[in-house]
């Protein structure tokens, strides 16, 4: 793919992540000119075609938006989380769907397809550390903490596609949906119209910056529940007058863009448009010039004026896929400290591989499966998801 021989645009911070100049002020940037080679081995390229091939039709690949180039490269689909979840049910005739992805996306496409088919995440180990801040059991004590105080009935629980199967379970129990980075604000409006406060979780960046920058709510309208703290942390009136109770949950790759990183884009490029993911810090987002969904951000940036800047807060990965697709515009990595996602790095064209040649030989290796009853509770909150209107 020509990915593989994409050069970056001059003056970009990614250079010093790419080894291809030096930053006086660190070691970082430890200079590696030229070209880099093909980052995997050509065989394995060779041994992914031929059994992408054999598999034909039984096989269907999702490719999420933070994938290696390595592994993109045979996707068949490509898209951010909300978009592969569709595309896996919109699959029936497909025996496997290899997800190139992270677990909790691994469990969604379980649910939504039918129970002949097979889901297989190449590598278990792609886990998603936002996911990993909301465990069930603290879900079941925020809910308890909500019904002692008699608030419960009246509170709608909003969990981001980010999260596992057991708490989209949780929600569809109560009531509540699913949303991701692209639907969040019809998923708010959603729940406002079915009751007085929302449960937003495990993402409180997502929650807070939707509130606050799309339904018009103040920053003070919401609070953050602290699982690891008795009550969340929060008094019994705090709890009963906020509007939105998000979760201290975080994305460790979009959460450590700072203030700084904005500041010091548009003092070295003048003119630049600084367009970020929600998921960044509500500091962040407000100092941006736009915000959008990683579907939404390829979208913005394909649709923008030859010649123009973009500084862009979202996994690297992706930053260099859409400045490699938009040559005629300066794209850059916003933060020359950030790297990719390393859970969704594990997947790599090795264990693509691996997964793809076990299918042909008959083996099904790493298959997701969802318990029946967590299934089924789960599957109540994702449809209601793909019932929302989505804004991409
Ligand atoms: P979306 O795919 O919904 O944009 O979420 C971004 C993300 O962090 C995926 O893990
Ligand atoms: Fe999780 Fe963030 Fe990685 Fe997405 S980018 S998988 S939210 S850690």
């Amino acid at each position: 793919m020509s990915g593989l021989t994409w050069t970056e645009p001059a003056a970009s911070p990614l250079l010093y992540l790419l080894g291809q100049i030096k930053d006086s002020q660190s070691e970082r940037g430890v200079e590696c000119p030229g070209f880099l080679p093909p980052p995997s081995n050509q065989d394995l390229v060779a041994r992914a075609i031929s059994a992408k091939e054999k598999l034909g039709e039984r096989v269907f690949i999702l490719g999420h938006h933070y994938q290696r180039d390595e592994v993109i490269q045979f996707a068949d689909s490509t898209g951010d989380s909300f978009k592969l979840a569709k595309d896996a049910a919109a699959r029936p005739e497909a025996d496997y769907i290899v997800f190139c992805g992270v677990h909790f996306m691994a469990e969604s496409a379980d649910i939504l397809t039918h129970g002949d088919q097979k889901v297989i995440l190449p590598d278990l180990a792609a886990g998603c550390s936002m996911a990993d801040m909301a465990a069930i059991d603290q879900v079941e004590t925020c809910w308890s903490d909500l019904e002692k105080i008699g608030i419960a009935k009246s509170t709608v629980p909003v969990v981001y596609m980010n999260s596992t199967a057991a708490i989209k379970g949780f929600t569809g129990r109560n009531g509540g949906t699913v949303c991701t980075s692209s639907n969040a604000k019809s998923a708010m409006d959603w729940a406002f119209a079915k009751g007085e406060r929302i449960l937003f979780l495990p993402d409180q960046h997502l929650g807070r910056n939707t509130a606050v920058l799309q339904m018009g709510l103040s920053l003070s309208d919401c609070v953050v529940y602290d699982p690891y703290k008795p009550n969340g942390g929060l008094t019994d009136s705090e709890l009963l007058n906020a509007k939105v109770i998000l979760w201290k949950g975080h994305c460790s790759v979009h959460g450590r863009f700072t203030i700084n990183s904005v500041n010091d884009v548009r003092a070295k490029v003048p003119d630049v448009n600084v367009l970020v993911h929600p998921e960044c810090i509500n500091e962040v987002v407000q100092a941006a010039d736009q915000v959008g969904s990683t579907e939404s951000i390829i979208k913005i940036i394909k649709a923008a004026p030859a010649g123009s800047a973009w500084a862009v807060g979202t996994e690297l990965n992706l930053v260099r896929r859409i400045a490699q697709d938009n040559p005629d515009k300066r794209v850059m990595f916003l933060d020359k400290t950030i790297c990719y996602c390393s859970t969704m790095n594990r997947i790599d064209l090795p264990h693509l591989v691996s997964s793809l040649e076990n299918l042909v030989a008959g083996k099904v290796v790493n298959q997701i499966q969802v318990e029946a009853d967590t299934a089924k509770w789960a599957k109540i909150a994702l449809d209601q998801m793909l019932a929302l209107p989505a804004k991409i």
